[in-house]
């Protein structure tokens, strides 16, 4: 019951130009209330299937804040600078709230800019205990637009965590013939990788992080970021899951896109170049 007059209330607000003021003056009293009644029926079941997701909680538009095309073309002008001040804020933050570059008075920052604060929603913080994908999400929840940020590789010699990434760098060639020496230097030889094996499966996490992210936030506009690893990671998400991204320097991504997705060259070379961006 509540349900329909919501609706019916939303729809009450929408003007009908079938209806206008002069042709409905030519119409008796009865005969315009009955179609409008009807053509609100009918706005109010379209309004329905729009304006309420499958839990039942109201739909607002997404506010396209985050589009990567004006983004890219700063249109208007301005629109570049401002939404990187916001990006590069999340990436910031999600480096300086995790191990190892934890900042204790950062720990409950939120992102200001002119445009409004994204909160850190901690409820969607991802720092698995041994290593793996580190991710945050920080949302504005009047613009319905949230930012999943996924962390780079961290470079602490000789910290578990950061063997891990070194692992997963090496074992996608993400340093070309350099990798395995880059590994090394890490700690990251190849005994010491197997046991790592089970939390190798990075795009796996990611995938299934940013997915839950997304059903959560059903009706929010998200776009994807990170650096480096982190890039990567956001650039074969959004890929996936037909999300944009929006990324700094990201590790470069074909190999994970081939070895662990199965994406061919065309497929990769066919890949929206308006909506996953590597900066
Ligand atoms: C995104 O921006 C482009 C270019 O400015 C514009 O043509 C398009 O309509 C915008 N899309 C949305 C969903 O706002
Ligand atoms: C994160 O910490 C570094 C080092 O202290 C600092 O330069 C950077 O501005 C911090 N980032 C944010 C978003 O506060
Ligand atoms: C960030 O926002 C939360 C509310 O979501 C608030 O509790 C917290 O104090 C804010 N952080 C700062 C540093 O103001
Ligand atoms: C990729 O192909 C391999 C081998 O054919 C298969 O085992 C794997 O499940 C595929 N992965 C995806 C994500 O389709």
């Amino acid at each position: 019951m509540m349900r329909w007059l919501h609706v019916a209330v939303i729809a009450g607000s929408f003007p009908v130009p079938a209806f206008s003021a002069t042709s409905a003056s030519c119409l008796s009293q009865r005969t315009r209330q009955a179609l409008d009644e009807e053509a609100y029926g009918e706005q109010s079941m379209q309004l329905l299937q729009h304006a309420r997701d499958r839990h039942g909680r109201l739909r607002v538009p997404p506010s396209g804040f985050f589009n990567t095309s004006a983004i890219l073309a700063d249109s208007p002008r301005g629109t570049f600078l401002s939404r990187m001040a916001i990006l590069v804020q999340a990436v910031g933050l999600t480096y300086n709230t995790t191990t190892p570059k934890f900042q204790p008075g950062l720990a409950d920052a939120n992102i200001s800019s002119g445009a409004g604060t994204w909160f850190r929603k901690k409820q969607f913080d991802r720092d698995p205990e041994k290593g793996g994908v580190f991710a945050r999400v920080f949302a504005n929840d009047e613009m319905h637009s949230a930012i999943i940020v996924f962390k780079g590789i961290c470079d602490t010699i000789g910290l578990e965590q950061c063997i891990i990434d070194a692992c997963k760098l090496n074992s996608i060639g993400a340093y070309g013939e350099l990798s395995e020496g880059i590994a090394a230097v890490f700690g990251a030889d190849d005994k010491t990788c197997e046991g790592y094996r089970e939390q190798l499966n990075f795009v796996e996490q990611a995938l299934s992080y940013a997915a839950a992210v997304r059903s959560a936030l059903e009706d929010y506009e998200i776009i994807l970021t990170g650096h480096s690893l982190g890039g990567l990671l956001a650039i074969v998400t959004a890929s996936q899951l037909g999300l944009k991204a929006l990324t700094f320097a990201p590790t470069p991504f074909h190999n994970v896109l081939k070895q662990e997705l199965n994406f061919t060259d065309e497929q990769i070379s066919g890949m929206d170049s308006d909506d996953l961006v590597s900066l």
